[in-house]
């Protein structure tokens, strides 16, 4: 037996200004799964979060409402601390930022930086709005784009020409605060020479298991090379005053990872735990850190805050753990649609669980996006959960009930199957470990398959009738609740709720450990429905319910994007394709060959009644009619495809949806709506040719 590991995890720490949404609980749901896995392996694991309690867009919304962001920043962890237990989200600590703790941590960390003669001082020129008295945040100026003449533009980038620029070369800019014009003041800053780490940054990029697109990331930012990181912010500001710099704040991102040492602090100092904060923090500790983010902010988990730890002399972190964004029915999540769904929304008509299992069975370790479509939703809880595991048990118990006194057999009917099901727990175990979710769901869902075909194959309703079958009957049902149990006891750490309920039906703990034994000759509790079936017309409940809440809540200053207010210009890499979408992991020949795309020649392209976004097509592939469904409406008139030639995918497996079958996807570029490109082959392709 090798010693438990020692784990500390965090997920990023969500700014206390407005509610979760289902964007945020894919990342606490994958942390979650993961913390619960390691727990099961006998590791010592902890899990922290806390709110992200400062920085300007948290310190205007309370003042429009009137109310201090302290209480404002209370009132919001209130209602995510009941969202995060609802969906049985399990932290050892909740924390904030606004803490005594991250206080203490900030200035001793910032004290040890600029001792070490990381901090530097200089004056900068920035926009200022004299009625409001404050600097302004690229995001709270707007003007007219300096490049093409469109009114209303952001401060950072245009939305008409795509310019991106400093919010001083705009033409005619106002405050969004005030609406005053703001004037040009100089103000001395604060900056973190995070140049100075570079050596080390290239280091820790190649020492561990980086993901690789993470690593990609990290080699372009230092091709682009690394620049001084702007610290401070005047005030007004919410946040810790910078020691010995008067109306100096720290700039929210500086103390904000901080706070997951803050969490863990608080939890440390709790009278009834014994854990040690400084053996996981200082340096050359052998515990493990690992922080899930999502892509957006990878920036400053794997640059500058590897960077102030090690300047600080504490540990860096093992890895961090970067995922994609959650969109819904392939697009962005959207008010107007209704798919910008908050916890609550979602919970007030559908089980966490079930988001909980969708949210596994497509989660990888990579961080491409992570498409929510409902339908597909529906369809695979209902099939999986409901039509496959809940299943068996639901075949097998009745009959241990009322037949054999509630016991199951002292037999086990089919060694060998038993065997295959124990023999899969090191994959999965390795799969979990890996964060390969989908794949472990995957494997978990092909047993479930095999003691499906099991069951049915021995019909135990039908031997039950035969006075002469009655051991086989009662050897099958037992078998059947076993091979059950296995299953339940890998999803536990994704289904922790239904495993408790099946832990009291089968009066017994379930553990990746006891699976090794089945239960024989054991007495099991009468079994109550486990999981009702997703039900579409409270889908489309809770569509319409995330519609009305816009109505409703729209605030007057909306949330200005995260990246584009909360990080600095001088710190932001731009926002081109490839920074918004990096290049996948690398793949061999036989995975691309494995895509079979083929010229195809439009045959017919139609609007579809009731349908948003889709077009349908009937295309030739040469000698052959595929019906295909495509989100391209907005992009495209019907008519002007016809007669086209484009380039479709033929082996993907079909897909049924609510408008009938779609057979292949066309291709196309672009970020969606109507900013989409299908692609046409050049004169002389023909359909039915392979493209390679
Ligand atoms: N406060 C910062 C994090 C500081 S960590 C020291 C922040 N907060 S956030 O509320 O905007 O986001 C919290 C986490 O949720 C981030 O990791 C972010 O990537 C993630 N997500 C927010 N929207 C998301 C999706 N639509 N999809 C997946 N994750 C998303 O960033
Ligand atoms: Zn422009």
């Amino acid at each position: 037996m090798t010693a438990p590991r020692k784990i500390l995890v965090t997920s990023a720490l969500p700014y206390a200004n407005g509610s979760l949404h289902l964007g945020h609980l894919m990342e606490y749901i994958q942390t979650d799964i993961w913390v619960r896995f390691q727990k099961a392996q006998g590791n010592e694991c902890y899990y922290v979060c806390a709110d992200d309690a400062h920085g300007t867009p948290i310190m205007l919304k309370a003042q429009q409402q009137g109310i201090s962001p302290e209480d404002m920043v209370a009132a919001v962890r209130e209602e995510r601390i009941t969202d995060f237990a609802d969906f049985h989200i399990e932290f050892e600590n909740y924390h904030s930022t606004h803490s005594d703790e991250n206080r203490e941590l900030s200035a001793m960390i910032y004290n040890r930086l600029n001792d070490a003669g990381y901090i530097a001082k200089r004056s900068i020129s920035q926009l200022f709005d004299p009625e409001k008295n404050m600097f302004l945040p690229d995001r709270f100026v707007t003007g007219t784009c300096p490049k093409c003449g469109s009114e209303d533009q952001n401060g950072d980038s245009c939305d008409k020409c795509g310019a991106t620029y400093s919010p001083v070369d705009l033409k005619d800019p106002k405050s969004v605060i005030s609406g005053a014009t703001p004037v040009l003041k100089d103000s001395e800053h604060y900056f973190f020479d995070l140049p100075k780490f570079e050596p080390m940054l290239k280091e820790w990029l190649h020492s561990g298991s980086i993901q690789t697109e993470m690593a990609n990331k990290l080699e372009e930012w230092f091709e682009q090379g690394l620049q001084q990181w702007d610290i401070s912010r005047d005030a007004p500001y919410f946040g810790f005053e910078i020691p010995n710099a008067p109306g100096k704040y720290f700039y929210v991102w500086l103390d904000a990872p901080i706070g997951y040492m803050a969490s863990f602090k608080n939890f440390c100092d709790k009278t009834d735990t014994a854990v040690n904060f400084d053996e996981f923090w200082n340096e050359g500790s052998d515990t493990e850190l690992y922080h899930f983010i999502g892509k957006d902010i990878i920036y400053f988990h794997s640059l500058f805050w590897p960077a102030m730890l090690e300047g600080a002399k504490l540990r860096k972190p093992t890895n961090v753990f970067a995922h994609g964004f959650v969109t819904v029915n392939g697009e962005k999540m959207s008010k107007s649609r209704g798919t910008f769904i908050k916890a609550r929304t979602y919970l007030d008509h559908l089980n966490p669980e079930y988001l909980r299992y969708y949210f596994a069975s497509k989660l990888n370790s990579g961080i491409t996006d992570l498409d929510l479509n409902l339908e597909d939703f529906s369809q695979k809880v209902n099939s999986d959960l409901i039509g496959k595991v809940v299943n068996i048990a639901s075949r097998c118990a009745g009959f241990i009930k009322k037949r054999f006194d509630g016991k199951l057999s002292e037999n086990i009917d089919n060694v060998e199957l038993l065997e295959e099901f124990q023999a899969a727990k090191p994959r999965i175990i390795e799969l979990f470990e890996q964060r390969e979710f989908a794949k472990a769901i995957r494997e978990i869902m092909a047993l479930a398959d095999l003691a499906n075909k099991y069951i049915d194959e021995k019909a135990p309703w039908v031997s039950v009738k035969d006075e002469n079958l009655q051991q086989q009957t009662h050897d099958v049902c037992s078998m059947g609740i076993n091979l059950f149990r296995v299953l339940m006891a890998y999803l536990k750490p994704v289904l922790p709720a239904m495993a408790k309920e099946v832990e009291a039906f089968l009066n017994d703990t379930l553990s990746f450990d006891s699976i090794d034994k089945p239960l024989v000759n054991h007495e099991i509790n009468k079994f109550k429905a486990l999981m009702q079936r997703v039900e579409m017309d409270k889908v489309e409940k809770m569509v319409e319910d995330s519609k009305e809440n816009l109505v409703a809540t729209k605030p007057a200053v909306s949330k200005p994007k995260k990246a584009k207010v909360e990080a600095d210009t001088t710190n932001e890499a731009p926002k081109a394709p490839l920074e918004a979408d990096p290049i996948a992991a690398e793949i061999e020949f036989d995975d691309f060959a494995k895509v079979d795309m083929r010229i195809a020649k439009i045959v017919s392209a139609e609007h579809v009644e009731g349908a948003e976004k889709l077009l349908k097509f009937q295309l030739d592939i040469g000698g052959e009619t595929r019906q295909i469904f495509s989100g391209i409406k907005a992009a495209y008139s019907p008519e002007d495809l016809v007669g086209k030639l484009t380039v479709v995918v033929v082996n993907l497996k079909p897909r049924k949806m609510r408008f009938g079958m779609s057979e292949g996807m066309i291709l196309a570029a672009g970020p969606g709506g109507k900013n989409l490109w299908i692609l046409e082959p050049h004169n002389g392709a023909q359909p039915g040719m392979r493209v390679m």
